[in-house]
């Protein structure tokens, strides 16, 4: 079993974020969204991993280097254009050979590995072949989902697949596709066979609808746990909330006297945290400095940054940030580098969404 994540797309419902940075790489939890992905294959032993890559290349590259750091071997195939996911497993051909394979979202977040999902593909494979029964040529992975109409939408009669559709107006279920789909080597004819969408794109909802036309098997699973698209800024912070329950308290850094640590918290090594209260679930990153501050619940403080008279909570800053005299940051993403300063009288609440590098002063 070989493991292709697809990290080409461009991330505009992240933007101003992703003017600068991959969307993959955006961190949950103080950890970049794709590591998630590259050790859930890691754990459920694929090692033999192709990333598709495309105008973030180079960030993704330096971030994940040859996989080794995850005990993975990783190999890039740049994507000259966003054309759809099934376009990825065009160009990944030679790659992925004649091999079975999962395809997986760089910035899909589940809550359960991909483990379970990929024993029960292969042993439903191998047993249909003991039994001379069709053998399944895909798995789908499928959540109940609130708003169905911005995913692929699967209707099942009978305890099967029989029809999908991308982003429906009017959706036969509340079914959504997850970004995460096992394959046999059949995939390569369909996705040879689809034309693209209406977004001009080559969909893989398409190309599992033509094995479903072509009467090929197709096997589903409902997800139990929670499963996050993490394409925009609540969806992001909601990730960022529910990886942080999760959180074991580590303190590595320094915490003066004069402060209070309450819950799981994580402060990392070369932090300081200086006449401030910090209450979890929250992290605070390497070399970050917290002075005079209140930092709230699910929020996460990346490396390099300094907190100095503010106040925020379910938020998350990226590295390098600097907040200063601020009070009642809430539900905000702050990009790298971001400079939020004050001068006079203090907002009462703040949301922010600041791509990498802005200023702010709020007068
Ligand atoms: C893609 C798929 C869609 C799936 C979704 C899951 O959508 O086309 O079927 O439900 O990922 O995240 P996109 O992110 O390209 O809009």
């Amino acid at each position: 079993m070989k493991g292709l994540i697809l990290a080409g797309g461009a991330g505009t419902r992240l933007r101003p974020i992703t003017h600068t940075s991959a969307k993959q790489l955006v961190p949950v939890a103080n950890k970049p969204i794709l590591f998630y992905g590259i050790e859930e294959m890691a754990r459920a032993d694929i090692t033999d991993i192709a990333i598709i890559v495309g105008d973030t290349a180079d960030e993704i590259r330096e971030a994940v280097g040859d996989g080794s750091r995850f005990g993975v071997q990783v190999t890039y195939i740049p994507q000259a254009a966003p054309l759809g996911l099934a376009h990825c497993v065009l160009i990944a051909r030679e790659f992925l050979a004649d091999d079975d394979f999962v395809m997986y979202l760089g910035d899909n977040m589940l809550q359960q590995g991909v483990g379970d999902f990929v024993e029960r593909f292969e042993k439903g494979r191998a047993a249909a072949a003991g039994e001379d029964s069709p053998v399944p040529v895909a798995q789908i992975l499928l959540a109940r989902v609130d708003d169905p109409r911005q995913f692929g939408v699967a209707e099942i009669d009978g305890g099967h697949v029989v029809r999908l559709v991308e982003k429906p107006t009017d959706p036969p279920s509340d079914l959504a596709l997850v970004g995460v789909y096992l394959f046999g080597p059949t995939i390569h004819e369909a996705v040879r066979a689809i034309e693209p969408s209406g977004r001009g794109e080559l969909e893989i909802t398409d190309a599992i609808q033509w094995l479903i036309d072509q009467g090929h098997r197709i096997h589903h699973d409902v997800l139990d746990g929670w499963w996050i698209d993490t394409g925009k800024k609540d969806d992001l912070l909601h990730s960022n909330r529910l990886i942080l329950e999760t959180l074991e308290s580590r303190i590595e850094g320094s915490v003066d006297d004069a402060s209070t640590i309450e819950g799981r918290v994580v402060v990392e090594s070369g932090a300081e945290i200086v006449g401030s209260r910090v209450r979890g679930p929250a992290i605070i990153g390497e070399r970050t400095k917290v002075v005079n501050s209140f930092v709230g619940p699910f929020t996460s403080i990346s490396r390099d940054c300094e907190v100095v008279d503010s106040e925020l909570d379910h938020s998350v800053v990226l590295e390098e940030s600097r907040i200063l005299g601020i009070a009642g940051i809430a539900d905000s993403l702050v990009g790298k580098q971001v400079e939020v300063t004050r001068s006079g009288r203090r907002p009462r609440a703040l949301r922010l969404m600041l791509g990498d590098h802005s200023h702010v002063d709020l007068e």
